[in-house]
């Protein structure tokens, strides 16, 4: 069995969780290899829901192996919550979790700072999840972050928060007004963390170089999508972290020829939360269309998801960067009661065309989206299973999306359930 990435090919929230959960039956092992609780992944199946944050979504199925790559940054009190929630749900989590012991935690401080700078920022803020994402990875590419092994260590550890802390008290108390941490306290929280946490914590890059020398396949589950890339996404509207491709080999220290098929998830429309660039939006009645029919509303945060029509030039620029080989494409279901649906083929920036994603700075008003207009179907797709039951107009607004993107549509998702989906190659 080869190996497979799943990845966001907008701006998040494009129905990664369901995607792998569908495909993950085939796969030994499910690894995430970048961002932390900011992911919010939904996985539905019967009467099942279950929103997952740190933990890939293959967690649901007891016989995978679940990793949390060193790539990533974890709020140690996050998971645990996670962890006893899904116990609650009646999820198995014993051997089956496994942690990096390089990845590095996100600490009080880290969230603090987050909160405040958001604050400050006034209008100019990101629209972070709040949760301590990017200071995590500033103190991380410092070289001064805490890594998860470090949790066993306690002079290690008591070191290193007291150094942060004469660092990041100052900053928070002088710059924001905020009130200071107690490095004792985070030492006797943290340590305890790593007492809980200390049977997941192993060498994760040889756990899953292992694993694949056993010829236990792998599926790589990305968390946000290719647009808040820290490299290629739209700057500095983005995530901390490479949510691409690329991401996987340093993420889980794992060589590119063990990633041999990547699979691109992308909504039928688009969507994205917190600020930043977005040519395709609607700020309409279409646009509440979508919000309203397509719950798009944040797992993590509850905020409202900014809602627009598909972007080609954002499709093709994730078939590019992470070499899609094939397209899910999801909530097709969602516009079924749209009389017209345009979709952007390309932009016009300053008299330019340009049919990816400019990656210079640029401002909503740089662009003009250039439309073509499709039919809509009028009839209901919601839980289709096969393709033949679509209608024509819907075949041909998937099969154009085909062509434009220059990758096969795999996957169509026609509800949130596991089971309303159609498999096709056509
Ligand atoms: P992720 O972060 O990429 O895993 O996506 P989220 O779970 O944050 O957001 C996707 C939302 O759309 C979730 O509420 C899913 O249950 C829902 N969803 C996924 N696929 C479909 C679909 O085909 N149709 C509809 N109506 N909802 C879907
Ligand atoms: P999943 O995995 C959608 C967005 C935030 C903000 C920017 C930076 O569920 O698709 P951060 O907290 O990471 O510093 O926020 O990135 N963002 C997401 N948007 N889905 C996500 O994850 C996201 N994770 C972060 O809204 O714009
Ligand atoms: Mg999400």
């Amino acid at each position: 069995m080869k190996n497979l990435a799943v990845i966001g090919a907008q701006w998040g929230d494009e129905g990664k969780g369901k995607i792998v959960d569908l495909l993950c039956q085939d796969y030994d092992v499910v690894a995430r290899y970048q961002g932390g609780h900011n992911a919010g992944h939904t996985v539905k199946f019967g009467e099942k829901h279950f929103s997952l944050r740190l933990i890939p979504s293959g967690i649901l199925h007891p016989d995978k192996l679940c990793i949390l790559g060193n790539g990533m940054v974890i709020d140690p009190e996050a998971l645990l919550d996670e962890i006893e929630q899904l116990r609650g749900l009646g999820v198995t989590i014993d051997n089956n979790l496994k942690i990096s012991d390089s990845a590095h935690v996100i600490l009080p401080y880290h969230r603090a700072l987050d909160l405040a700078r958001e604050e400050a920022a006034g209008e100019a803020k990101i629209g972070t999840t709040g949760r301590g994402i990017g200071p995590a990875y500033e103190t991380k590419v410092s070289r001064y972050g805490i890594r998860v092994a470090d949790l066993l260590d306690p002079d290690v550890l008591r070191d290193k928060i007291e150094f942060a802390c004469a660092e990041k008290n100052p900053v928070l108390q002088g710059v924001y007004g905020k009130p200071p941490f107690d490095p004792r306290k985070l030492f006797d929280d943290y340590t305890r963390f790593g007492e809980v946490l200390a049977e997941r914590i192993t060498n994760g890059t040889v756990l899953i170089n292992d694993e694949m020398r056993a010829g236990r396949s792998v599926m790589f589950e990305g968390a946000q999508g290719t647009l808040l890339d820290i490299d290629h996404g739209t700057y500095p509207y983005v995530t901390s972290s490479n949510t691409v491709v690329g991401g996987i080999c340093t993420g889980l220290g794992v060589a590119p020829k063990h990633i041999h098929h990547v699979t691109g998830v992308a909504k039928a429309y688009t969507t994205r939360v917190g600020g930043g660039a977005f040519p395709t939006e609607l700020n309409d009645a279409h646009g509440e269309h979508l919000r309203k029919r397509g719950n798009e509303f944040g797992t993590v945060t509850g905020r409202p998801r900014r809602t627009g029509w598909l972007d080609l030039a954002v499709l093709r620029t994730a078939v590019m960067l992470n070499g899609i080989d094939a397209v899910a494409l999801t909530k097709l279901d969602v516009l079924d009661e749209f009389d017209e649906i345009p979709v952007c083929t390309e932009y016009n920036v300053h008299g330019e065309r340009w049919r990816t994603f400019p990656a210079f700075a640029v401002s909503h008003h740089d662009f003009k989206p250039v439309y073509r207009t499709f039919k809509g179907w009028k009839t209901s797709t919601a839980g289709v299973t096969s393709y033949d039951d679509l209608p024509p107009a819907a075949k041909e607004y998937v099969r154009f999306i085909q062509d434009e993107a220059e990758s096969a549509i795999a996957i169509i998702s026609t509800g949130p359930r596991r089971e309303e989906t159609i498999v096709t190659t056509s």
